[in-house]
């Protein structure tokens, strides 16, 4: 099974965002054919409608066989949460394939760059846990600290309660985005893989834009850091070579 992770395309009317890497991004994806591709926020810069709609006419070129978007904290700005709804559905949710089980929840809250899980989605988590698939967990925002980014800023508030919930249910992966820094963590055997940003020039730490390629075999995850418009880097070098 293949799993595309791209996060942070921040589409908007200005130099900073680079449509032409998210073209090449695309294209090099399709190329893949995957199993699902998981889109995990900051599709805009600031939530404008134009933002939303070029993101959409981005995402609709993606070809695969299932596709998560969920929402970023620059999505939910000036409302932005209600045209990503009105545009992409609903940005938390549950969604089955044939070998996964993938939970999203939605970080994001009006006019803040802090996440936040809440008890609600803490809940939802816990009862929509599958008890024999590979469990997939979701969110824009990141649960621990990514190095390389400056100094912590914009974490999930409630980021203790979830990591208790997560070390008791012990998913096999957990996505998330927002740092622009691509970077793995294990954490009580709990593999946390973090996106860099696909087409953005705001990069941090690693100077490139990116975004994961995550293979399933037979319960092994083979996650790679593939370069747009350049090449696949395992996980374990990137951090060796820190
Ligand atoms: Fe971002
Ligand atoms: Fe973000």
């Amino acid at each position: 099974m293949i799993i595309v992770q791209i996060s942070d395309m921040h589409c908007a009317d200005a130099e900073q965002f680079l449509r032409g890497k998210l073209t090449r991004a695309i294209n090099e994806i399709n190329a893949l054919n995957p199993d699902l591709v998981i889109v995990a926020g900051d599709l805009t810069d600031h939530g404008f409608k134009t933002e939303f709609e070029e993101a959409k006419r981005f995402i609709d070129q993606i070809r695969c066989r299932q596709k998560i978007i969920t929402l970023g904290n620059h999505d939910s700005q000036y409302t932005g949460y209600m045209l990503f709804e009105e545009l992409f559905g609903a940005s938390s949710g549950m969604l089955d394939t044939p070998e996964c089980r993938v939970i999203y929840v939605n970080t994001a809250r009006p006019d803040r760059d802090e996440g936040r899980v809440g008890r609600d989605q803490i809940k939802f988590i816990e009862e929509n846990f599958s008890k024999d698939k590979f469990n997939i967990l979701v969110m824009h925002h990141h649960l621990i600290p990514v190095p390389d980014t400056g100094l912590e800023a914009a974490i999930v508030e409630d980021a203790g309660d979830v990591l208790k919930t997560l070390s008791k249910l012990s998913p096999d992966l957990v996505l998330s985005g927002h740092r622009h820094r691509p970077w793995s963590w294990k954490l009580n055997d709990i593999n946390f893989l973090f996106s860099g940003a696909v087409s953005t020039i705001r990069l941090r730490g690693f100077f490139e834009n990116s975004y994961n390629v995550i293979r399933i075999d037979s319960g092994e995850i083979k996650p790679q850091v593939k370069i747009v418009g350049g090449t696949f880097t395992d996980f374990d070098k990137l951090i060796l070579k820190q």
